[in-house]
């Protein structure tokens, strides 16, 4: 089978795809023939900044072909989705049994590694918020794979007031989808205000975005930041206004309160099943064409999900 995999960080240009026997599924894992692999930003930035090589994973949907010691619940021929660790950008992949979920009739692959894993974060970051329905919301990466989806999810839960905010990459396109999804307004990063205070913001740039995001927080406003930007926040901006901040991770809810896990993963395929909730998926390419896919997301130009079809 083909994978795509790289020896030396780098840009887009180190990967290279290679011919390596099938998997076999170990205990509790399944083999799936991937039909679609999810690519977001944290692994085109590990590939940039770490080290050390890592496997390129995420989100994974496809086809269970085989199933390894103690799986239950699962059998080949089944529609998976799921967040693969090990390598994804594969014609096949192991996914942890434990992690996947079945794929409902008439979804596709590709709608599903665009609104699973993608449609988790941005359901957790707006628990995390604490969100009220009435209030104002602005979300940063609002056209990316996570932001599309928080958008959305914000204005379904009842909020008053949606504000995405985005780069000034292809900032007009972004404006139109993120209109076309239900925000009240678009805002660039690089505007002197970012309008009316906002009850939370959903942050997932981090670093220097960091101070405006606290500035736009009306007082006694949250942010949540679920980025891997990194960043620093001044405790005194927080003290003017009785403002906080909670970070997120989906991993950890996965691990520590599964059944929470479950219930939002269903809750997104009920949106979805009922046309409320629409991933969006920025273009799929082939296997071999996987840098193409990393430069997209380093040029900051998606507009929702970046898909591989192997
Ligand atoms: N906490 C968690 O559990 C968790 C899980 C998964 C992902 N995440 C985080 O969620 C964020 C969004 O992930 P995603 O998969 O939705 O992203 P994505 O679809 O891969 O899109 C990337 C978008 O993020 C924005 N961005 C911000 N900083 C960037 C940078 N340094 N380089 C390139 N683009 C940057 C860009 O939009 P603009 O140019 O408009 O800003 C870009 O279009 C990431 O920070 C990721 O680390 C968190």
């Amino acid at each position: 089978m083909r994978r795509v995999r790289y020896e030396h960080s780098g840009g887009p240009e180190v990967l290279f795809t290679e011919d390596v026997p099938v998997p076999s599924p170990g205990p509790g894992e399944l083999l799936v023939r991937v039909e679609a692999a999810g690519v977001t930003l944290p692994v085109v930035r590990k590939v940039r900044e770490d080290r050390d090589p890592i496997p390129l994973g995420g989100e994974i949907a496809g086809e269970v072909v085989a199933v390894g010691g103690d799986v239950r619940g699962y059998a080949p021929g089944d529609r998976v989705t799921g967040p693969c660790f090990g390598h994804g950008y594969a014609e096949f992949a192991l996914l942890r049994a434990v992690m996947a979920s079945h794929v409902p009739d008439g979804a596709s692959a590709v709608d599903a590694v665009a609104l699973v894993r993608s449609g988790l974060v941005a359901y957790g970051a707006l628990d995390a918020a604490g969100h009220a329905p009435g209030e104002a919301a602005l979300i940063t990466a609002a056209a990316g794979g996570v932001g599309h989806l928080a958008l959305q999810l914000a204005r379904l839960r009842g909020a008053a007031r949606v504000v995405g905010a985005v780069s000034g990459a292809g900032a007009a396109g972004k404006a139109g989808l993120l209109r076309s999804l239900g925000a009240d307004e678009v805002v660039t990063y690089d505007e002197e205000t970012w309008g009316d205070p906002v009850d939370y913001v959903l942050d997932a740039v981090g670093g220097e975005l960091l101070s405006p995001a606290v500035q736009a927080l009306a007082p006694h406003g949250r942010l949540v930041a679920y980025s891997s930007g990194g960043g620093t926040i001044q405790a005194y901006d927080l003290l003017v206004g009785a403002k906080s901040v909670t970070g997120f991770q989906v991993g950890l809810i996965a691990r520590e309160r599964p059944g929470t896990y479950e219930a939002w993963r269903c809750e997104l395929w009920r949106l979805y099943g009922a046309g409320a909730l629409r991933p969006v998926v920025h273009a799929e390419f082939a296997l071999g064409d996987a840098a193409k896919a990393h430069a997209v997301i380093e040029e900051r130009s998606n507009l929702g999900k970046v898909v591989l079809i192997p």
